[in-house]
């Protein structure tokens, strides 16, 4: 297993390119399921749930190669064949929840999809009620036999969906099954996530009647066939943040090239009440920061609010913030894995329920730490960069689902990160 191994204290300075999102590449990929000819997404980086998505849809019956066009930048070209399976295995969706998002487009073209429950994971519950009672307005018929959701439909037909909470991937998977259904779909309560808007700027370009998004109501007249199409990916907005948090943290000057700084604002206000300057520049965000850190407040809350998978790697920052900061969690039941990897660097952050209180400290000091999320890991490098000493960060694989090759991009920055061999 690759380990972070940081010596601390360096304020980072300069420019890196942020990504294309995974979390818009996921349901992209889902969505080329629908097509009767191939999906071309470009600006797709190397991540292990990416992999693990292609892995997925190659036991579907599809093909999926990597390769650059024309421009040079990083694609993923998927052409579907005869489906050979309508199956998401357990071991994989073990693995990156995010493989319920096949169940939409397999029962919408095929009317047929057997999809492992997931269960809960190192952030919470994660239950999928709202996909499948979706599904259900929509005419399937949902049953669970020895852990998997089996999925019916002769066609789906469109309804009027309510959702009874803001749900991202839900949202999506009503909005590919919609898109193939008989007649109109409402979604209410819908999530209003950029990534939501790209997956629907996707099916759009495949042919799909799809209105609202951005909205808390989507409306869908179902097609009967959907193509292929190609599609540029937006920037990934939680990895640019990071980066940004990393200039911030230490001290530093970054620049992130392709950020989007319309869909950051939660994050780029609270970095400017933190302190830190911000700018748009000419294609990206700069931070800079040279005073002390002021303590802010934080509530994560769906889309545009502040988004949960920044919650972590703020706390770091806020942990050595010039007074007390609270930070509440809303959307995760356990969403503080990173609270007891902090306080072996020296944090003094506590928690009650859902809320964390963190009262600032001038220095962290490195520690070995053991990474337990994807966005938790993220967090431990931040403090890990801030820190003074040497700080050994274990089991990145988490890292590694989600960000691509952050060493390089921090190195780039002048950080002092290697990856080693544990
Ligand atoms: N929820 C239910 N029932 C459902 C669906 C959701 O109770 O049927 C609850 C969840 O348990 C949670 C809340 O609703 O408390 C919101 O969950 P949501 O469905 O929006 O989360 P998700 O779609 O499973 C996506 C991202 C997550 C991100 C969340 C929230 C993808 C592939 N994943 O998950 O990303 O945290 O939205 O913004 O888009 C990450 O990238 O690190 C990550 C975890």
């Amino acid at each position: 297993m690759d380990i972070f191994v940081i010596r601390g204290g360096k304020p980072l300075s300069g420019s890196c390119r942020v990504s294309g999102a995974k979390n818009a590449i996921l349901p992209a990929m889902a969505a080329s399921l629908l097509a009767e000819g191939p999906v071309e997404i470009v600006g797709v980086p190397v991540l292990r749930d990416i992999s693990t998505f292609g892995k997925l849809l190659g036991i579907l019956g599809s093909e999926v190669t990597r390769g650059f066009d024309a421009s040079g930048t990083e694609t993923v070209r998927i052409v579907n064949g005869p489906v050979s399976s309508m199956e998401a295995p357990y071991e994989l969706v073990k693995t990156m929840r995010a493989s319920v998002l096949v169940l939409g487009p397999l029962l919408a073209r095929y009317g047929r999809a057997r999809i492992s429950l997931p269960g809960g994971c190192a952030i919470g519950a994660r239950p999928i009620d709202q996909h499948l009672r979706g599904l259900e307005h929509l005419g399937a018929k949902t049953s669970l036999s020895e852990g998997y959701i089996e999925a019916t439909t002769d066609r789906l037909k469109g309804a009027s969906v309510r959702f009874d909470m803001k749900t991202v991937t839900g949202t999506e998977n009503l909005m590919m099954a919609a898109a193939l259904a008989e007649g109109t779909t409402v979604l209410s309560n819908a999530a209003q996530e950029p990534e939501v808007c790209d997956l629907a700027c996707l099916l759009r370009a495949m042919g799909a009647d799809i209105e609202g998004d951005g909205t808390d109501e989507i409306v869908i007249r179902g097609v009967q066939t959907l193509k292929g199409a190609r599609h540029e990916v937006m920037a990934d907005r939680i990895e640019a943040a990071t980066l940004l948090l990393a200039g911030a943290i230490t001290g530093g000057d970054v620049t992130v090239e392709g950020a989007n700084s319309r869909y950051m604002g939660a994050v780029l206000d609270k970095l400017r009440e933190s302190g830190a300057e911000v700018y748009e520049t000419d294609g990206g965000v700069r931070t800079k920061r040279a005073g002390a850190i002021r303590s802010v407040n934080v509530k994560t809350a769906p889309y545009p609010g502040f988004p949960t998978d920044m919650q972590a790697q703020f706390m770091a920052y806020m942990c050595l913030g010039d007074g007390f900061s609270i930070i509440s969690e809303t959307i995760f039941e356990n969403r503080f894995m990173h609270v007891a990897e902090l306080r072996r660097m020296g944090a003094g952050i506590d928690v009650s329920g859902n809320t964390a209180a963190v009262k600032g400290v001038p220095k962290l000091s490195g520690a070995p730490l053991m990474a337990t999320d994807l966005r938790a890991s993220a967090s431990l490098v931040l403090a890990g960069l801030a820190a003074a000493g040497t700080t050994e960060v274990f089991r990145i694989y988490h890292l590694d689902r989600g960000y691509d090759l952050l060493e390089n991009k921090l190195c780039s920055l002048g950080a002092d990160i290697e990856r080693v061999k544990e």
